[in-house]
């Protein structure tokens, strides 16, 4: 269908992502998905046209450039499609007077220390796609539009590039597994992410005041890496999927180089999005079973 022929409820930006990919699943022929080549982030002057032909209930950004590691290298252009074009879409939506639903991460803190990170503690991202998104997040808050910013953490489903699917291969074919054990957070279902966020908004809209703001938004419960392998395994077992993994053992983050380096502390308190919108998030085993369902 050409740009500009419909007005969606609400517009999608991103198509092939996890989280795209869950919005389609949910919203159907209520949203319109936008993504590449019809819209590149990394263009941040022919976004507003396009943007121009659509006149949703609300905009939801659910691209990002997300290749953590990549970005030490490709640092400006995660800024422009994590930050310079999120501004831009931010001030679209602020000048409509609709909402801009967006995305971020834990990666915006330092990962150090136990206590789950509130919403207002401070940042310090200790890499460049961190620093990338807390440039989008600063650009949202700035329009003083009607916004909601979910920061979330360790998404997977059932098919895109993820831990999970990475895990299922891997137990396939190795008998041990070394797995980082010292990075604690809560994996999140995409499904979830985009459930809770939709039920979020459609709250958020009936307030006399919209009430903007940044919301921790990841599956309850918290984890590691090594010992969501170990989930992962126990109940593809349950299902009876054959599997080659006898052993999953755990290693330290510097045992397991990579060019970014990782928060060991990923905890979100998610009280602010119980007190806002009475939502509690589902603990992360059970969201783990329920995305098993399509595998
Ligand atoms: N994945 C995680 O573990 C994680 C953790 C914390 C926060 N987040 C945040 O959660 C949100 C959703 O992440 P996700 O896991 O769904 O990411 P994903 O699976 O990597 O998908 C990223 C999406 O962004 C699109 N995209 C990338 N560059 C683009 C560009 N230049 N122009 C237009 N679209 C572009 C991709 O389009 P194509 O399909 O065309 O490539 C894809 O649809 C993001 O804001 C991310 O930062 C993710």
């Amino acid at each position: 269908m050409p740009i500009g022929m419909n007005n969606p409820e609400f517009l999608v930006i991103g198509r092939g992502g996890q989280l795209s990919r869950a919005f389609a699943d949910i919203l159907g022929n209520q949203a319109e998905f936008l993504g590449q080549p019809e819209i590149d982030l990394a263009q941040p002057k022919k976004l507003l046209p396009i943007l121009e032909a659509f006149s949703p209930k609300a905009v939801i950004n659910a691209a990002a450039y997300t290749a953590v590691d990549k970005a030490e290298e490709e640092g400006e252009l995660a800024t422009i499609i994590n930050g310079e074009s999120v501004g831009i879409m931010a001030k679209f939506c602020a000048q409509k007077n609709i909402p801009f639903v967006h995305y971020s991460t834990d990666y915006v803190f330092s990962g150090v220390g136990h206590k789950p990170w509130r919403e207002s503690d401070t940042t310090l991202p200790l890499n460049a796609y961190g620093r990338s998104k807390l440039v989008g997040e600063k650009l949202i808050a700035a329009t003083g539009g009607k916004w909601l910013i979910f920061r979330t953490s360790w998404v997977y489903d059932h098919s895109g590039k993820n831990f999970l699917t990475t895990m299922l291969r891997l137990g396939k074919s190795l008998e041990k597994i070394s797995v980082v054990g010292d990075q604690f957070g809560a994996p999140t279902y995409a499904t979830h992410l985009a459930k809770y966020s939709l039920l979020a908004l459609e709250e958020a809209l009936k307030r006399a005041k919209f009430p903007s703001g940044i919301y921790h938004m990841a599956n309850s419960g918290v984890t590691n890496w090594c010992d969501f392998a170990r989930e992962i395994f126990a109940q593809l077992k349950q299902k009876n999927i054959p599997l080659k993994v006898k052993e999953v053992v755990a290693i330290k983050s510097s045992e397991y180089k990579t060019a970014a380096p990782r928060p060991h502390n990923s905890r979100f308190e998610m009280v602010k999005l119980k007190k806002d919108f009475e939502i509690i998030m589902p603990q992360w085993e059970v969201a783990l079973a329920e995305c098993m369902e399509k595998i």
